[in-house]
């Protein structure tokens, strides 16, 4: 017989509340131990039913985009950009038109075809900082791959306006996800930088209508532009400006706090560290990077996927049910508040052996543990599965091999140990700090 899921047990909404804002994946992962792969939280004003664990991936891979929709979760931020067709609040066929628009811009392919951008950057990022200089891993890594992100889709980087991205985006999703009230919305440190950012997107577009170059290669603008050409009433202007600048704010967070988590795991593994130098080092010297010498690294493939698991920095997914449905023998119905915390099954001690230690092997032949089914869902699946994926990949390996290649780095503080800080995205806190010392100024 179907009941209702149980609401998380033994802690009071306040606890669940402090908890959820402390360290949300390891509260739910804590539930899903104890309560199975469905339950109900409760925290102050916001009440959600969980589905966590490699089933809840799998179902939800399967049946999500029939009975889950983000479009509720969402609407705040549509309402914000002023945005009529948010992708991600959208489903169906019109979904499928608008992911059609940046699929090229977006893919590994374009990425690829930017490898040189990409360790150029990296050199200069590096080579930028006076010896003996300590920076910040986050702001660092949220620099660079704002730079990176703007020069392959968009053609040029974020400039000044990059603080402004960083102070948009940060409270317009704490704003959407209920971690901050929606007054905040309306401060004067927030509208300024709201204003910035969409200046900057009319500019790009701007730039673009008047740039009649046929040789130049389209870009991300370029595509939408063409999009609005043959079918006028797809994109409005809200639409157009956000989806302009849409790289930045998914992608800024995403890849810097997983190339940041990167650095770590290896500073804390010299072993490790210097296994994935030798693999380094070894294909600069072969020649330029390629897609093909890439593909060929092994080390780093396993370094990022091992990151990717123990350190998800889009580790749950709100949705809302569209209908009625059973899951694991509970009953869900329609209109009911989801999280999909597609993190969890990362840390299922039934997948992964010691689940909490940074193992590469465990993603290498022959045990390749995330390979089972359900058991890694780092960019989420099904139609709202993320754009970026195949371009942040790249942009991952190839940034983490140029500072590897280009720099010796080493803790501020020899004896860090992470902290991890939610705003909303996971990231190292700020007492993570490194210095660079160069070991070669050019490839
Ligand atoms: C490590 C890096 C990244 C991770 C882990 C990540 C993860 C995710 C996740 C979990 C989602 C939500 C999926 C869902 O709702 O089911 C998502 C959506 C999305 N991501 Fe990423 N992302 C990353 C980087 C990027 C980058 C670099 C870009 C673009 C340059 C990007 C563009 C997008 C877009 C456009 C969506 C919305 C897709 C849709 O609703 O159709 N992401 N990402």
């Amino acid at each position: 017989m179907l009941t209702r899921p149980p609401l998380a047990a033994g802690l009071p909404l306040l606890g669940s509340a402090l908890a959820l804002r402390a360290d949300p994946l390891g509260f739910l992962l804590e539930q899903y131990l104890d309560l199975g792969p469905i339950f109900r939280v409760g925290a102050l004003h916001r009440r959600f039913t969980v589905l966590a664990g490699p089933a809840a991936n799998r179902f939800a891979a399967r049946e999500g985009d029939r009975i889950m929709s983000g479009a509720r979760d969402w609407a705040t931020f549509a309402r914000e950009v002023e945005a009529e067709h948010f992708l991600a609040g959208v489903d169906g066929p019109l979904h499928s038109q608008l992911r059609k628009i940046i699929k090229k811009p977006y893919s590994r392919r374009t990425a690829q075809a930017q490898l040189p951008t990409l360790v150029e950057t990296t050199r200069r990022a590096v080579s930028a900082r006076p010896a003996g200089r300590v920076v910040v891993v986050r702001e660092f890594m949220q620099r660079l791959v704002a730079e990176q992100i703007g020069q392959i889709t968009l053609g040029s980087g974020p400039g000044e306006v990059f603080d402004d991205f960083v102070v948009f985006m940060r409270n317009l999703l704490n704003a959407v996800l209920g971690q901050q009230p929606l007054f905040t919305l309306r401060f004067p440190a927030y509208r300024r930088s709201h204003r910035r950012v969409m200046d900057l997107a009319r500019r790009l577009v701007a730039e673009h209508q008047a740039d009649k170059d046929p040789d130049r290669e389209p870009d991300l603008v370029d595509y939408f532009l063409a999009a609005i050409e043959e079918n006028p009433g797809l994109i409005s202007e809200g639409d157009l400006l956000i989806g302009v600048v849409g790289p930045y704010l998914a992608g800024i967070d995403t890849a810097a706090g997983t190339l940041s988590f990167m650095l770590y795991a290896l500073l804390r593994d010299p072993a490790l560290l210097a296994r994935l130098r030798d693999e380094v080092d070894q294909t600069f010297a072969a020649g330029p990077l390629s897609a093909a010498r890439l593909r060929d690294m092994p080390v780093l493939y396993a370094t990022a996927i091992e990151t990717l698991r123990m350190y998800p920095v889009a580790p749950m997914v709100p949705r809302h049910a569209t209908c009625d449905f059973a899951f694991a023998g509970h009953r869900v119905e329609e209109g009911e508040a989801l999280m999909l915390a597609t993190g969890v099954a990362h840390f299922d001690p039934e997948i992964y052996a010691e689940p909490h230690r940074f193992d590469i092997e465990r993603c290498m032949h022959p045990r390749n543990e995330h390979r089972q089914p359900g058991a890694f869902a780092p960019y989420g699946f099904g139609a709202h599965t993320c754009a970026g994926a195949g371009m942040a990949e790249v942009q991952i390996m190839v940034t983490m091999a140029a500072l590897l290649h280009f720099a010796d780095i080493r803790l501020a503080e020899s004896d860090y140990r992470l902290h991890t800080t939610y705003n909303p995205s996971p990231m190292p806190d700020d007492a993570f700090r490194v210095g660079f010392s160069l070991r070669r100024a050019e490839a």
